[in-house]
């Protein structure tokens, strides 16, 4: 039999490319769980208000637990004919209820207070998978850093050589931006946690039923202050598309870094081949790929977002049905993130960082020059004096192909005479790195101090 929800004025069914347009279920079939938990609330409030008996609610709950093991199990699943998820189920409901008891489920209740109720859960559920998974990349991210905690890497501005730092600062600089990502979606679960089960269409319940309840059944903290901001706000799926998208932007950052330090070039890393690719022509490739679908992907989560706010703009309140739109970008952005993260997470792990190569690069291009600027104003020079000094050290360095650290002591001496030799002590890359230590700079002991503060704000997820 056709289930439709709406059938009673109409006196022809639906055109096919009407019906084809509509359809959703190819992609909202996901929220099936969460609309069947949702009837079983529903169910509880019509019973608490008097509208199911006693023996009708266990009725609509032993149908319901039937539905569900059946959607699970895949005997039940939506035909073509269904419009959306919500209808499939309405169908799945009568036929196991008969109709008599099924058809008593709808009082009070409409898709657009189901849909928006059910996207919520799905979001924040997929919230905390999306949090355990860059919890995973930050793993990755510590585990390095730990295993590497004296090697020193050009640091860059640029992408020139600015300053020596620790390769552990730099990577926990990455792990830095990922924790903020975390936190983003635990501030949005908050807001997020209020139920629009209960508006109706948009303008509530006549039914005394009890929103509250439902709400607490679902997991959220409340039922939401407006039925008309219940059922046709989406900004909690703008924003929960743009954490998402931050986040890959974030990883974008560090895919990129690993593919240019994996060129022959810069020559910071080798790949594992578990997690590189081969060419189809030349044998000699290994290829970044994971790090390429990373960047990748990034681009098509922010179109995801600003697909959907494009979706979302100007549309009057209260539901449309453009909001269906609302479901498949962030449906796609959490996929795609679910399948970055292993890789990442994998990629990062098992990178081999060759340190020699960094330890040599990293006096390169007078990366020092700031430490004799910095020398000079310890001796009490002022720092436009110090810094015109450190610039004409590199300029006669750079002159006869010298170091800074190579600098004979007339040179310094003709430079400035307060550049006695003692200035040397600051000239290597270990020396440049120790002296920057105060809390969030690069010296090993406050990375250590950094790390162990990271690793105790991730640990155990
Ligand atoms: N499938 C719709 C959505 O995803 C919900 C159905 C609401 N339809 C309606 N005609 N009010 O938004």
């Amino acid at each position: 039999e056709n289930v439709k929800l709406w059938g009673g004025r109409f006196a022809s069914g639906p055109a096919e490319a009407m019906a084809a347009l509509s359809a959703s279920t190819h992609f909202d079939w996901r929220l099936a769980p969460y609309d069947i938990a949702g009837s079983r609330a529903h169910a509880r409030v019509l019973h608490g208000a008097g509208l199911l008996t006693e023996p009708e609610l266990a009725g609509m709950h032993a149908a319901l637990d039937t539905l569900a093991a059946d959607v699970e199990s895949g005997a039940f699943t939506p035909t073509i004919a269904d419009e959306d998820v919500h209808t499939a189920l309405e169908r799945g409901l009568l036929e196991r209820a008969g109709t008599e008891l099924g058809g008593k489920l709808r009082a009070g209740r409409s898709r657009n207070d189901q849909v928006a109720t059910l996207f919520r859960m799905w979001l924040r559920d997929a919230a905390r998978r999306v949090v355990h998974g860059t919890l995973d990349v930050v793993d990755s991210l510590v585990a390095q850093a730990k295993a590497h905690p004296e090697a020193i890497l050009p640091g860059r501005t640029h992408l020139q050589h600015a300053q020596p730092v620790l390769l552990a600062h730099h990577l926990l600089a990455h792990a830095q931006s990922l924790v903020r990502d975390v936190s983003r979606l635990r501030d949005w679960d908050a807001r997020t946690a209020e139920s629009p089960y209960g508006s109706g269409a948009l303008a509530g319940s006549s039914l005394g039923l009890d929103p509250g309840a439902v709400a607490a059944e679902l997991g959220f903290e409340a039922s939401v202050e407006n039925s008309i901001d219940g059922t046709a706000s989406r900004d909690f799926a703008a924003e929960f598309a743009f954490a998402v998208a931050m986040l890959g932007v974030n990883l974008s950052r560090i895919a990129e870094e690993v593919i240019v330090w994996n060129t022959a070039e810069f020559g910071y890393v080798t790949l594992d081949d578990a997690w590189a690719t081969g060419s189809s022509i030349m044998p000699q490739k290994k290829n970044p790929d994971v790090a390429e679908l990373t960047r990748g992907k990034s681009g098509r989560l922010i179109g995801n977002l600003t697909g959907l706010l494009a979706t979302l703009k100007a549309q009057p309140l209260a539901y449309n049905r453009d909001l269906q739109e609302d479901k498949e970008p962030v449906f796609d952005s959490v996929e795609q993130l679910e399948l970055l993260f292993p890789a990442i997470a994998g990629m990062l792990g098992t990178l081999t960082f060759h340190t020699e190569r960094l330890a040599e690069l990293a006096p390169a291009g007078f990366t020092l020059a700031t430490d004799i600027a910095e020398w000079l104003v310890r001796q009490g020079i002022p720092f436009r004096v110090a810094h015109e000094a450190a610039g004409e050290s590199v300029r006669v360095a750079e002159a006869r192909g010298a170091g800074l650290d190579e600098l004979t002591d007339e040179e310094l001496a003709a430079i400035n005479p307060v550049l006695t030799p003692k200035v040397r002590e600051v000239l290597t890359v270990e020396g440049s790195v120790a002296s920057r230590d105060a809390h969030g700079g690069t010296a090993p002991a406050r990375v250590a101090e950094q790390l162990e503060r990271l690793a105790g704000r991730v640990s155990g997820h």
